[in-house]
């Protein structure tokens, strides 16, 4: 594996693991494949272009276009895709879940076929904690029952199926992640921590949902890199594996870090009219990780503060979102009657 195809690398976790990847394996060539939609941003790889601008590059395109995946594996000589490309949000899959049965079923589909007619030497998949449903207790093994509950999940469960049916019917190497949530830089302040941690500078109110007892287990971004890297070089074909830091905690604890972290009093917290379908617990157990020899780096509690700090320092990157007419009227839409 040298040539990459990363889809969805100008998104959050995408982007961290292309600035991963190119600063650890100095013989690696990535094409950032993107469709650009509003969780896309190129700013958050402009330093990867000026500083790996002969290893790196970028195309725009759907994940759903076959023709452009396909011309663009072809062009680059790639060997290898790293599927990141997805709706994410479990908030916007509830106003528009037809856009993720598009990109994360559909466009999961388009890349499969490519990989198997040009015969890749590696697809793997980014997967969440969330396909396995709300775990009350223990925590989820890679061999459990896929309960999804949001149509987020059942499309991610679903791309998941049709990744393990293509190494079972086709031998396709195939590989999945299912990771706990992310937290680090470069995430779109639609997500609780840079929301919160955003809302918290501006003494906005921070909405907790419902009673705010829910637990999650909030990794840092490079730690799933790690395990990603990890599995792609150790991993084998038609393998599952969990990657989270193996900590939790409540949300309500979550969010008196932002607070403790940004210096703002507790009185911002504001209880809201909880998600519905909303997922009391994810849990993973990620010995099958750590048995190929990995390791978190953070506990929650970490990386919950580095990436409020990383907030604090790096305003040019978020004031912009915040102020768009974008963000503003999908705020407006999803908490001007929650915080009425
Ligand atoms: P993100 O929303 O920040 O980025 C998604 C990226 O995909 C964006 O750059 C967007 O432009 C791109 N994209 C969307 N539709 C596309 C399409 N049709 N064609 C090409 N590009 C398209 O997401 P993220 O949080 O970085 O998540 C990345 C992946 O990791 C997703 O597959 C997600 O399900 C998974 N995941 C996320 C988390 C988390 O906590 N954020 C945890 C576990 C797994
Ligand atoms: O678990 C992995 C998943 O984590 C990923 O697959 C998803 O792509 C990612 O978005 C994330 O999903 P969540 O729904 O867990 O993340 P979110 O940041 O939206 O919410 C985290 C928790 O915080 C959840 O219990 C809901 C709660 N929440 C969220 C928002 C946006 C609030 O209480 N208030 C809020 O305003």
């Amino acid at each position: 594996m040298r040539r990459f195809l990363v889809t969805g690398g100008a998104g959050f976790i995408g982007s961290n693991f292309v600035r991963y990847m190119l600063e650890k394996y100095p013989d690696y060539f990535i094409v950032v494949y993107d469709k650009l939609t509003y969780a896309g941003r190129l700013e958050n790889l402009q330093d990867v272009a000026a500083r790996f601008g002969d290893r790196y590059a970028f195309v725009k395109g759907d994940i759903c276009d076959a023709e452009t995946v396909e011309s663009t594996l072809r062009n680059y000589q790639v060997d290898t895709i790293v599927n990141f490309a997805a709706e994410t949000h479990v908030d916007r899959s509830l106003l528009t879940p037809g856009a993720f049965i598009q990109t994360d079923v559909y466009g999961t589909f388009v890349l499969l076929e490519a990989a198997k007619k040009l015969s890749l030497e590696r697809y793997h998949q980014i997967s969440t904690d969330e396909v396995y449903g709300q775990v009350l207790e223990d925590r989820s093994r890679e061999t459990d029952h896929l309960k999804p509950r949001s149509p987020y999940s059942a499309s991610k469960a679903s791309g998941d199926l049709m990744v393990l049916a293509y190494y079972e019917s086709w031998g396709l190497p195939v590989t999945i992640t299912r990771g706990s949530n992310n937290v680090g830089p470069y995430q779109y302040p639609e997500k609780v921590v840079p929301l919160f941690a955003t809302n918290a500078m501006d003494d906005q109110p921070l909405p907790v949902y419902g009673d705010g007892q829910q637990m999650r287990d909030y990794q840092y971004v490079l730690d799933h890199c790690e395990g990603i890297d990890v599995v792609l070089h150790k991993g084998k074909p038609g393998e599952v594996y969990n990657v989270g830091s193996g900590s939790e905690m409540t949300n309500l604890e979550m969010t008196k870090i932002v607070l403790a972290t940004v210096g703002k009093p507790e009185s911002l917290i504001k209880h809201v009219d909880d998600r519905p379908g909303h997922d009391r617990r994810y849990a993973l157990d990620v010995s099958k990780l750590r048995s190929l020899g990995w390791e978190p780096r953070h506990t929650c509690a970490q990386a919950i503060a580095k990436t409020v700090r990383w907030y604090m320092e790096n305003e040019w990157w978020w004031r912009p979102i915040k102020n768009g007419e974008l963000y503003q009227a999908y705020y407006a839409e999803q908490y001007s009657q929650r915080l009425k």
